[in-house]
């Protein structure tokens, strides 16, 4: 579904990604996962559009789109939610889903999507009235994520969805994601949660300084003594196997 190939880019002169290969396969999720500052966003924000691809290829549903407008991208498919809470606090949470649906005019589609978006996430149906300065950090993730899926993406792109959450909202976080992907679509995600990540994934990636240091199963990296004693710092219990059921 997403094959991206020997892709570089930076900021100004200074390159980040020093040629990142990476695929997503239809239905599964894909973790990526590293340090601060190692280029996950870059890499999201290179395959969103946002970032000019300097070398290398992404092709995305068998289509090349490396360089096309960010609306062209979110209108093939592929849909990036952003890191940081990032919703309109003086926009209410309809109105901020809404804005999700920006490039689609197909009026009975949008209702529809809204309503899925209600059906994964009840609490937002609750507030919908609300300004989203209202909502709670947990509330928020889930508006971001919601107003992703009112691109109507076939890949959704989440940028540390777990980042400044409590453990407990954490878990319904990414119990939502493994439903939303149990729907039909596939998933990108940026993690430093590595252990819950890695339970939830299908496959991961490691970066490190722009370069993928390792890559594999899901299952194979959680029991990799590097990654164990990198990230993991020790044995790894499943939590997740209530959100999985
Ligand atoms: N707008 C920017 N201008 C210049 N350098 C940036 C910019 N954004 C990020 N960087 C640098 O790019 C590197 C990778 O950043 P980023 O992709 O945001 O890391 P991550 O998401 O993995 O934490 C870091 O060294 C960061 O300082
Ligand atoms: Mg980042």
């Amino acid at each position: 579904m997403l094959k991206v190939s020997g892709l570089t880019t930076g900021y100004g002169k200074i390159q980040i990604l020093q040629g990142v290969d990476l695929n997503v396969s239809e239905g599964q999720i894909v973790a990526l996962l590293g340090g601060n500052g190692t280029g996950k966003t870059t890499l999201l924000k290179a395959l969103s559009g946002l970032l000019p691809v300097w070398d290398g290829a992404i092709e995305f549903d068998g289509q090349p789109i490396q360089n096309l407008p960010p609306h062209t991208i979110v209108r093939a498919g592929l849909t990036q939610v952003t890191q940081g809470k990032d919703a309109y606090p003086a926009m209410t949470v309809e109105e901020n889903l809404m804005l999700g649906a920006y490039t689609r005019n197909n009026k009975p589609a949008i209702a529809n999507d809204l309503e899925r978006v209600y059906t994964f996430f009840p609490r937002l149906l609750e507030r919908r009235t609300q300004l989203s300065a209202t909502l709670s950090g947990g509330e928020v993730q889930m508006l971001v994520i919601g107003r992703g899926l009112m691109a109507s993406p076939k890949l959704l792109m989440l940028d540390e969805p777990s980042s400044a959450l409590a453990p407990k909202v954490v878990m319904d976080i990414f119990s939502t994601i493994n439903r939303i992907r149990k729907s039909g679509l596939s998933i990108l995600m940026v993690e430093q949660n590595v252990r819950m990540a890695l339970l939830l994934a299908d496959y991961g990636y490691i970066i490190r300084d722009g370069v993928i240091l390792l890559e594999g199963e899901a299952r194979d990296l959680i029991s990799d003594p590097n990654v164990k004693a990198s990230f993991l710092g020790g044995t790894v219990v499943d939590t997740t196997r209530d959100i999985k059921a």
